[in-house]
């Protein structure tokens, strides 16, 4: 979703800010933008489409300016055009904004904004509006940047420079997220510290009601009050390596190949070696006392939850409910005041978890989160915060981070087991004894499934794709028709397979591709008939199983892809594998832009 960066140094920015906006890429957008301070003028560029093409305009002209602004638009009010692009600006002030301003007919009929003219169809020019008036008016930079954000109601993270202002920027931030770096040629604003890479060595997370002004030897940092604060600069903690491609061809293919390492990153985190048990007993939580968990979150990180439904109930036997944080809050739920609520996200700054984390606390529920990017806005600001160690995850369609959760979430799950007594001091150890083979596992899945690209070569054509599973394949069956949609644009839906009869059924015709998750065990042979039924109907069966189950049943199915046997604890981790490699194949078959794709973003910053 929307990036913003600035930066002020005593060298040229144009080049930085472009090197920043491709680390931004990632969240998605629809148009980009520049604004640098010139020596008698701002220099402003703005285009519809990828970086590529603001590159190409530049390349025209170039700028020389050392202070300068840039943005990547996701489109909420307005179409992605020039037009629409950021900056927004007037003769008096440039401005980049993420978030959405909510009362922006109320601002627009204020008495003192009745000259401006809006160009766009944007509800971020009414802040340019508003900070055009206070300049105009005569207050200093400061107070126009007091005044404006005084009046706004909604979201925002924003860049400001003033046309009389050379060597500033000045930030503010509510509800969006704002990085702001340092670094001994200059200092910087960015919506995340990956964007900030190359140009902080140190960063620090803005709070909401933050005001800051960078300047190239110092930046200031004001709060609500508009008193001085001190805040904590930390080390930036990324490589570059970490978010680079390497030797592979997308982010998403990359990400997939360290499922491995996520999952064994996270894991380490909760085994006890000397006593060979999974516990998270350094977490100072007495999960005795929860009569109730519920978990919140959304897209890939809410089947997470699904999965782990499962996990909570089956070895800790504790109550679970499961709820899309952009339904939770507004559906009134019944809380108790003895509940867990877990927020699991892997950017950290989806709105409506946030949203929801905050319902949660003013509630005074106690929350926990499970995040992947460090000290983002949901990691600071539940009561408790566990990481996934999943690296930086930059394709849009999440894949490691998936897998780290419910890494998190299983451990979680035996550790209040063992508490509980649901499960002997021996079931942990036999499950933590599984859980250290999951990296190996995870290998071999990778390798095997490198057979699927045969597979996606043969269902690029398809109309549609339904995948079935029972227990935690069902979840995992949501996650792959929610990835293979979502890169490759083919109607996908997952479903419980046994539901099938009560309407999905119809779908089925002649070479519909359905794919079916069907690890051994219990409900192995079930799901086997409900298999039956699709094939009965014309449908076309990818069956992903193990090298454990038995040929037969596998008559008439079109494919079957074995995976190496895996543990049950950790079966929905080990499947994941090829589903998401699965999905990867079809949109690197049809060409799409698979790490971005159409419509989407990665950091979802509006509700
Ligand atoms: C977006 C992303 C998904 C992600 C979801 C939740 O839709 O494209 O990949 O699963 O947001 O994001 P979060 O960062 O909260 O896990």
């Amino acid at each position: 979703m929307c990036g913003i960066i600035g930066i002020t140094s005593n060298e040229n920015v144009s080049a930085d800010i472009i090197g920043a906006l491709r680390k931004l890429e990632y969240r998605g957008y629809d148009s980009a933008g520049i604004a640098i301070h010139e020596s008698n003028k701002i220099f402003q560029r703005k285009v519809k489409g990828k970086l590529d093409n603001l590159v190409k305009s530049l390349e025209l002209e170039k700028s020389e300016g050392k202070t300068g602004i840039g943005h990547t638009r996701w489109a909420t009010h307005g179409k992605p055009s020039e037009r629409n692009a950021h900056p927004h600006s007037s003769p008096y002030v440039s401005l980049v904004h993420n978030g959405i301003i909510e009362n922006v007919s109320d601002l627009k009929n204020l008495a003192e904004l009745e000259e401006y003219s809006f160009e766009s169809e944007t509800d971020s020019e009414v802040i340019t509006a508003l900070l055009s008036h206070y300049r105009k008016e005569g207050y200093a930079h400061i107070d126009c940047v007091k005044e404006t954000i005084s009046k706004l109601v909604g979201s925002y993270a924003l860049a400001i420079i003033f046309s009389d202002q050379k060597e500033s920027i000045f930030g503010a931030k509510n509800g969006s997220p704002l990085v702001a770096g340092i670094n001994n040629s200059g200092t910087s604003l960015g919506s995340d510290s990956i964007a900030l890479s190359s140009v902080a060595e140190k960063v620090c997370y803005l709070e909401d009601g933050d005001i800051v002004v960078c300047n190239k030897n110092i930046l200031e940092i004001f709060n609500i009050a508009g008193e001085k604060v001190e805040r904590e600069f930390v080390d930036i903690g990324f490589d570059e390596t970490d978010i680079s491609k390497g030797n592979f061809q997308h982010f998403m293919e990359k990400e997939i190949h360290e499922h491995p390492q996520a999952v064994g990153e996270t894991f380490k985190q909760f085994i006890d070696h000397d006593k060979g048990l999974i516990t998270v007993s350094d977490f100072e939580l007495d999960f005795t006392s929860f009569s109730r968990i519920h978990l919140i979150a959304c897209g890939t990180a809410y089947y997470s939850c699904l999965v782990a439904k499962y996990y909570f109930e089956e070895y800790a036997r504790i109550p679970v409910d499961c709820d899309m944080a952009s339904e939770y809050r507004y559906r009134n739920p019944v809380l108790d005041k003895n509940a867990l609520c877990i927020f699991v996200s892997q950017s950290g700054e989806t709105a409506d978890t946030k949203a929801a984390l905050d319902y949660s606390k003013s509630l005074g529920i106690k929350t926990l989160s499970i995040v992947n990017v460090k000290n983002s806005s949901i990691a600071r600001e539940s009561d408790l915060c566990m990481y996934t160690k999943a690296g930086a995850e930059i394709g849009v369609a999440s894949t490691k981070a998936f897998t780290a959760q419910l890494s998190v979430l299983l451990s979680m799950a035996i550790h209040l087991g063992t508490i509980n007594k649901t499960l002997s001091e021996n079931q942990n150890k036999e499950i933590c004894h599984e859980i250290m083979k999951a990296p190996t596992l995870l290998e071999e899945a990778i390798k095997r499934s490198y057979s699927l690209k045969e597979t996606a070569q043969s269902i690029i054509n398809a109309k549609g794709v339904m995948y079935l599973g029972r227990g935690t394949s069902f979840p995992l069956a949501l996650e792959g028709a929610l990835k293979f949609k979502e890169i490759s644009y083919i109607h996908a839906e997952g479903y419980p397979a046994g539901e099938m009869k009560h309407g999905p059924l119809a779908l089925i015709e002649k070479d519909l591709p359905v794919v079916c998750i069907v690890p051994p065990g219990e409900l192995f042979h079930k799901t086997v008939s409900n298999i039956q039924e699709v094939i009965a109907r014309g449908g076309k069966i990818l069956m992903i199983t193990d090298d454990d189950t038995l040929q037969s049943g596998s008559e008439n199915i079109w494919q079957v892809f074995r995976l190496p046997k895996s543990p049950k604890s950790i079966e929905t981790i080990i499947y994941s594998v090829p589903i998401h490699m699965l999905a990867y194949y079809t949109a690197v078959e049809l060409g799409n832009d698979v790490d971005q794709p159409r419509n989407l973003a990665k950091s979802v910053t509006v509700e």
